[in-house]
C-alpha cells in the first residue's frame, strides 16, 4: 500500500493533523493507523480540559507561559512555551469551529477551570469529560473528508528506514530515512508494509510501564520504542508525571479512573488517614501546587503512615455546582458506594503522562527524514521537567498544526512519489517471517508485562535511588533477552510487540534516571536532592 500521508495514532494529535493535510490538500492522501477502536485513545480520557487564555481581562499570555516555566521547574524550551501559549488560542477557536462544546455560563461567557500550577482560571473544558468531546469533534470531521482512510485495529510494528534495505544504520548515520512502517493487519494477522512520502508519529503515552496508570491499555509507548530501535533520537525520558489523585480501588488492575485536579480547583481538600490537611506542610500553593510536588508529598504521607491511599475531600463543596461540573466523577464514585457529599473519595497517584519523547523540532520535525512526531510521544521542550495540567491537548493541536504546515511544503515540493519506480519504496523487502514459530503459551508474555509493571512502580516511581535504579536496570536485562528471544523465535503479536516496546520504554526511563545526577521536576533521586547547576536535556 502506498499513500502521501502516513499518520500512527487517531488522538487528538493524529486526528488534527490529517483533518488539516486533508483540508488543504484534497488531491493528495492520508492515511491514519491505529491499533485499536479509532477513539480508544489518551485523548478520550482527558478530564480536566484544555489550558488556553481565552479571558485577556484577567489573564495574559505572560501568566500562562510563566506558569508553564515555573512548572517546567528550569528545562522548558522558552521558545516553544511562546508558541504554544500564543498559537494555542487560535487552535482553540478552530476546534469550536469543527464542532467542539465547551462549556459556559447563562451569560455565554467560557466556564474557566482552574488546576495545580495554574495562576489563573484558564481551563476550557466540556464537563468532566473533556477529551471525549474533542476526540468526538475530531473523528466527526475526518469522517467527511474523502480524502482520509482510517483504519483501525491495525498495529505498527517498525518504522522502515534503509536498515531494512541492508544497510547498516548507527545512531551516527547522518541521514536516516523513513520509508513507511511494517503493520500487523489484526483482521487478517498478516504483516503488510506500508510506504509513505510522510509519517507522522502520534502514538500517544507509555502509561502501561506502571502498575497503576490513569492511561488505557494502548497506551504502551510503540512510538518512543520504534523510533529508537530506528537509531532516531529520544529526550528527557525520565520526567514520568504521576497524577496525584488516581481513584483507589483495591484489587482493579489497568487502568485507574482519574478524579480531575480541576476538583481541587473547585476547592476539594487532600487529607492523610489521620484527616488531616496536609498539603500546606510541603507547600504554600497546598493542594494546588504543581503536580510533581503534590504526588511526592501523597507518596511520603502514604509511606509514613503505611497505607495504600489518602483521601480527597469535597463533602464542603457546593453539591449541586458539584453535580453539573464533574458528572462522571459524581456518577463513579456513586456506583461503588461513595456519596461524595458525605464521603471522602480514596485516592493514590498513578502513572499519567509522560513529558519527555521522541525529540521534535519547532515544527515537530525529528533526527530521521519524513518523519515527524507529535502530542505525548513527543519532546518539544514545552514541559520541561514537569508538564503543566491541561497544557497537553493545547501542545497536541499547536505542533499538528506546525508538522501539517512543514510536512505540506515538503510533500507540494516534490514532483514525484519519491517510493515508487526506481527508488526507494519498491526496494523495501516484505516482512520476513522464516524460521518463526506459533507461540505456544501467552504466560510468557503476560507474566513479563506484570514484572515490568511492577519493577517500573518499586524502583523508578515517584521517588528514585541509585540502588533502586541500578536493580531495575539488572532486571530490564533480563526481560529485554527473554522478550528478544521470543521475538525473534515466534511469530509476532500486538501483545507481544507491545511488551517489548514497554520493555523498551522502561529501560529509557530508567536510563534518563541514571544518567540525570540532580532531582529536578518529576525526576527525584534521594541520592542526589538538590538541581544541578547545569541545565541539561538527556538526549539517548
Ligand atoms: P493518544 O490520544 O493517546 O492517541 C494515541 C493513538 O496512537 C491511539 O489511536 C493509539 O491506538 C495509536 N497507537 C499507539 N501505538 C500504535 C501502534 N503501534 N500502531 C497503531 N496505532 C498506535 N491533558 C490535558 O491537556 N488536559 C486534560 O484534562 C487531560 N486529562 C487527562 C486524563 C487522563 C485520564 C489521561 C490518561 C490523560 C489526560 N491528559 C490531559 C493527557 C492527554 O489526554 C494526552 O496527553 C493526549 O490526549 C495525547 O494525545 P495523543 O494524540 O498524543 O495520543
Ligand atoms: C486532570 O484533569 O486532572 C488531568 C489534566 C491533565 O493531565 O492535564
Amino acid at each position: 500500500m502506498k499513500t502521501d500521508f502516513l499518520v500512527i495514532g487517531s488522538g487528538i494529535a493524529g486526528l488534527t493533523y490529517a483533518l488539516k493535510v486533508a483540508q488543504d490538500c484534497p488531491d493528495k492522501t492520508i492515511t491514519i493507523l491505529t491499533k485499536a477502536q479509532s477513539d480508544e485513545t489518551n485523548t478520550k480520557y482527558a478530564q480536566g480540559g484544555v489550558a488556553g487564555v481565552m479571558d485577556m481581562d484577567h489573564d495574559s499570555f505572560e501568566k500562562h507561559i510563566e506558569d508553564t516555566l515555573i512548572a517546567g521547574d528550569g528545562l522548558c524550551n522558552r521558545k516553544i512555551v511562546e508558541i504554544v501559549v500564543k498559537e494555542g488560542v487560535e487552535r482553540i477557536k478552530e476546534i469550536i469551529e469543527w464542532g467542539a462544546k465547551f462549556d459556559k455560563d447563562k451569560e455565554g461567557e467560557y466556564t474557566l477551570g482552574k488546576e495545580g500550577g495554574h495562576s489563573e482560571f484558564r481551563i476550557l473544558h466540556h464537563k468532566d469529560v473533556t477529551g471525549k468531546e474533542m476526540e468526538r469533534t475530531l473523528l466527526a470531521a475526518i469522517k467527511n473528508k474523502p480524502n482520509i482512510n482510517l483504519i483501525s485495529h491495525c498495529f505498527v510494528v517498525d518504522i522502515i528506514t534503509q536498515h531494512h534495505l541492508g544497510f547498516l544504520v548507527t545512531k551516527a548515520t547522518p541521514d536516516i530515512v523513513c520509508y513507511g512502517v511494517y503493520v500487523i493487519n489484526m483482521q487478517t494477522n498478516k504483516i503488510e508494509k506500508i510506504i509513505s512520502k510522510i509519517i507522522l508519529l502520534a502514538t500517544g503515552g507509555n502509561g502501561q510501564a506502571y502498575r497503576t496508570t490513569t492511561n488505557p491499555a494502548i497506551a504502551t509507548g510503540d512510538g518512543v520504542a520504534m523510533m529508537y530501535r530506528a537509531k532516531g533520537r529520544i529526550e528527557n525520558m525520565e520526567f514520568i508525571q504521576f497524577h496525584p489523585t488516581a481513584l483507589y480501588e483495591p484489587g482493579i488492575a489497568g487502568q485507574s479512573f482519574l478524579i480531575t485536579e480541576a476538583v481541587r480547583g473547585d476547592g476539594a481538600i487532600l487529607r492523610n488517614n489521620k484527616g488531616e490537611a496536609f498539603m500546606e506542610r510541603y507547600d504554600e500553593r497546598k493542594d494546588l501546587a504543581p503536580r510533581d510536588i503534590v504526588a511526592r508529598a501523597i507518596d511520603n504521607e502514604m509511606k509514613v503512615a503505611g497505607t495504600e491511599h489518602i483521601f480527597l475531600d469535597c463533602r464542603h463543596m457546593d453539591m449541586e455546582k458539584f453535580v453539573h461540573h464533574f458528572p462522571n466523577i459524581y456518577e463513579k464514585c456513586r456506583s461503588i458506594g461513595i456519596d461524595v457529599s458525605k464521603q471522602m473519595i480514596p485516592v493514590a497517584p498513578a502513572a499519567h503522562y509522560s513529558c519527555g519523547g521522541i525529540k521534535a523540532d519547532e515544527w515537530g520535525r525529528t533526527s530521521i527524514n519524513n518523519l515527524y512526531a507529535c502530542g505525548e510521544c513527543a519532546s518539544t521542550g514545552l514541559h520541561g521537567a514537569n508538564r503543566l495540567a491541561s497544557n497537553s491537548l493545547l501542545e497536541a493541536m499547536v505542533f499538528a498544526h506546525r508538522c501539517y504546515l512543514d510536512s505540506v511544503k515538503k510533500v507540494k515540493a516534490l514532483t514525484d512519489f519519491p517510493s515508487t519506480g526506481e527508488g526507494r519504496g519498491e526496494a523495501v523487502p516484505d516482512w520476513n517471517a522464516a524460521g518463526t514459530t506459533a507461540p505456544k503459551e501467552m504466560i510468557l508474555i503476560t507474566q513479563s508485562l506484570k514484572e515490568l509493571q511492577l519493577l517500573m512502580s518499586d524502583y523508578v516511581g515517584i521517588v528514585r535511588t541509585n540502588v533502586r535504579l541500578a536493580r531495575a536496570m539488572k532486571r530490564l536485562d533480563l526481560l529485554h533477552e527473554e522478550t528478544e528471544a521470543l521475538y525473534q523465535d515466534t511469530e509476532i503479536s500486538p501483545q507481544l510487540c507491545e511488551v517489548r516496546n514497554l520493555i523498551t520504554v522502561g529501560y529509557l526511563i530508567t536510563k534518563g534516571a541514571q544518567l540525570r545526577h540532580e532531582s529536578r521536576g518529576l525526576h527525584f533521586n534521594t541520592d542526589y536532592p538538590y538541581k544541578s547547576d547545569r541545565l541539561q536535556n538527556i538526549v539517548l
